[in-house]
């Protein structure tokens, strides 16, 4: 079974036990002798399974059984002797309490375990079970018990809301101003952001836009040439920058407002200059309020070309317009023979499903970065996370080819293959759309490997563990997406030196995928699950973290800064999961 499913049953196994005890000590309390048993017996079954589900965690990694085992197996433990030592209801419902205080420890708060989780949910289970029997057996209540239980419970309040590890976010404006790029710029563009209504769907859509287009322009440079990008905000009250996707421009025009410069406020402006020195392709979006802001519409596609360009070139940006899948459907007949490239870019927030069907291809690029030997593939899909992108190339045949996204045509090179009627039943085109059933592409597998490691040892470790929790930090408490049990901006930034190799292990024990970013780098995924990428050497920028999954990735720190690292999931990392690597 897979950590994720393991998970999850474990959960199940938390809450029937919590369930089972509670309902048991009820039954008990109203005299029902039969019903107790039962639910008794089930109640100790579903503890005695989560002990088991614990234990497998723990062999796949402390991170997803830490807190179960330091502070949920105990009070589970202490719930059983009470049943095993004592009659009556009241040992029944201490028992449902603590295995429901074990399951809120894993649900609220995760991993690490610390002393305030420990203290809170002892403090609660001693507390219910005080008033509990107090209601039972209206005896008074011992005073020692309830002074040591308010204790606990003030303790790990104050330990929870307490500053505690996480270190006020440091200041550093303007500190890694690392030159933009001089010289004259080659390529000028002006992206003016306002609001607007777009077509979508066959639909007028309120959006956010750039230059009044869903997808703004796209901008396409050469390499060698310098970009020059004026910035202005028309209309958009939450201020407006530009985060060049994917793209190791130098920190100063990376666009994270209030790290590397001020959110570009309706009226204002702000000049981007970078070297094109990258080819491959990327995307552009603003990164002020980035979940509403992207969703709206504010974003584009960068294309940087190498000097020599043959063939048939086109992007295809996918995303989601309030509901409308974007982009509508093009076909554009390609003479055979005429080798294409078909730039696959993802701008939502959750993975999409790219087919292409009628030609075998080969994945030439992931994330901008040419990989090493790749080999034909044919009915085989390719998984895209959110924010990556894969360039596929393939050579025109004479007859159409097309291109699905979700089942959806969006591209194609011929007229009977493309737009929804050509997947339907009276289709006539030899290109259809019964991809559904092909296997998706593993990247880790893909491709020739490189002779020779391309990078150093590690320097510098850091693990990210992915998860939910209470966060209690901010004005108000919220169910936050969580790294390492800390919630943004509470998460202390990973501090590194220029030219240090650094390793991430980024463990997701929630139950969502976490499409993890990391701004400035390419990171080289060294393994899955503890298996090796044995491909192409794999540089990405946006890799889906699936649960219950463990990635290793590696990088070369050679870009001052102050940068984001979070998850692109951009609710997610609106709620939470959003941290800084930072250069000492
Ligand atoms: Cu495309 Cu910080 O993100
Ligand atoms: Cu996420």
């Amino acid at each position: 079974m897979s950590t994720a499913s393991m998970i999850i049953v474990d959960l199940l196994a938390g809450v029937l036990a919590a369930g089972g005890w509670l309902g048991a000590g009820a039954a008990a309390a109203t005299g029902r002798r039969r019903l107790t048993l039962g639910l008794a017996a089930a109640a100790a079954l579903a503890t005695l399974a989560r002990a088991g589900t614990t234990v497998v965690l723990a062999r796949a990694g402390w991170w997803f059984a830490g807190e179960k085992v330091l502070i949920g197996a105990p009070l589970s433990l202490a719930g059983l002797a009470a049943v095993a030592l004592r009659r009556g209801p009241l040992p029944l419902l201490f028992a449902g309490y603590a295995c429901a205080a074990a399951v809120l420890v894993t649900v609220l708060h995760g991993y690490p375990a610390s002393p305030s989780a420990g203290l809170l949910a002892a403090a609660g289970v001693a507390g219910a079970t005080l008033v509990s029997g107090r209601l039972l057996g209206g005896r008074r209540l011992p005073r020692t018990a309830v002074v040591a239980t308010v204790t606990a419970l003030a303790a790990g309040v104050g330990l929870a809301v307490a500053p505690g590890a996480a270190p006020a976010v440091p200041h550093h404006h303007g500190a890694f101003a690392a030159a933009p790029a001089t010289g004259a710029p080659a390529e000028r563009f002006t992206l003016t952001a306002g609001t607007t209504t777009v077509r979508a769907g066959g639909h007028d859509v309120r959006a956010w836009a750039f230059n009044g287009q869903v997808p703004g322009p796209q901008l396409t440079a050469t390499v060698g040439d310098v970009l020059e990008v004026t910035l202005r905000n028309r209309d958009i009250g939450r201020g407006v920058t530009l985060h060049w996707h994917g793209y190791d421009v130098p920190n100063s025009q990376d666009g994270v407002p209030g790290v590397t410069q001020a959110a570009v406020l309706p009226g204002q402006e702000f000049v981007y200059r970078f070297t094109a020195d990258q080819p491959g392709t990327y995307w552009y979006h603003t990164h002020e309020a980035s979940d509403i802001g992207v969703r709206m519409g504010l974003y584009g596609v960068l294309v940087v070309r190498p000097a020599r360009v043959t063939g048939v070139d086109v992007t295809v940006p996918v995303h989601t317009l309030a509901g409308h899948p974007l982009p509508e459907a093009v076909t554009a007949p390609v003479r055979a023979g005429t080798p294409v490239r078909l730039r696959l870019i993802n701008t939502d927030s959750t993975t999409h499903r790219y087919a292409l069907a009628g030609a075998p291809f080969e994945v030439a690029a992931i994330d901008g970065r040419d990989l090493r030997g790749p080999t034909p593939l044919e009915a085989t899909a390719v998984l895209i996370p959110a924010g990556g992108r894969y360039d596929l190339t393939f050579t025109a045949p004479a007859a159409p080819v097309a291109l699905f996204v979700d089942g959806r045509a969006v591209y194609s090179t011929g007229p009977n293959s493309t737009g929804p009627n050509s997947t339907g039943p009276n289709s006539t085109g030899p290109v259809t759309a019964a991809t559904g059933g092909w296997p998706a592409l593993d990247p880790l597998t893909y491709g020739a490997p490189a002779a020779a490691a391309p990078l150093p040892p590690p320097d510098r470790r850091f693990t990210l563990v992915l998860d939910r929790g209470l966060d209690l930090h901010g004005l108000l408490p919220r169910y936050a997406h969580t790294v390492n049990g800390a919630a943004y901006p509470g998460i202390p930034d990973e501090v590194v030196h220029l030219g240090e190799t650094v390793e991430f292990t980024i463990v997701n024990r929630s139950l969502a995928v976490h499409p993890w970013h990391l701004h400035g780098h390419h990171v080289l995924i060294v393994s899955r699950d503890g298996t090796p990428s044995t491909g192409s050497p794999l540089w990405q920028d946006s890799f889906d973290v699936r649960p219950g999954e463990i990635w290793k990735v590696v990088f070369r720190a050679d870009n001052p800064g102050r940068w984001a690292n979070h998850c692109h999931n951009l609710p997610h990392a609106d709620a939470g999961m959003m941290l800084h690597l930072r250069y000492a």
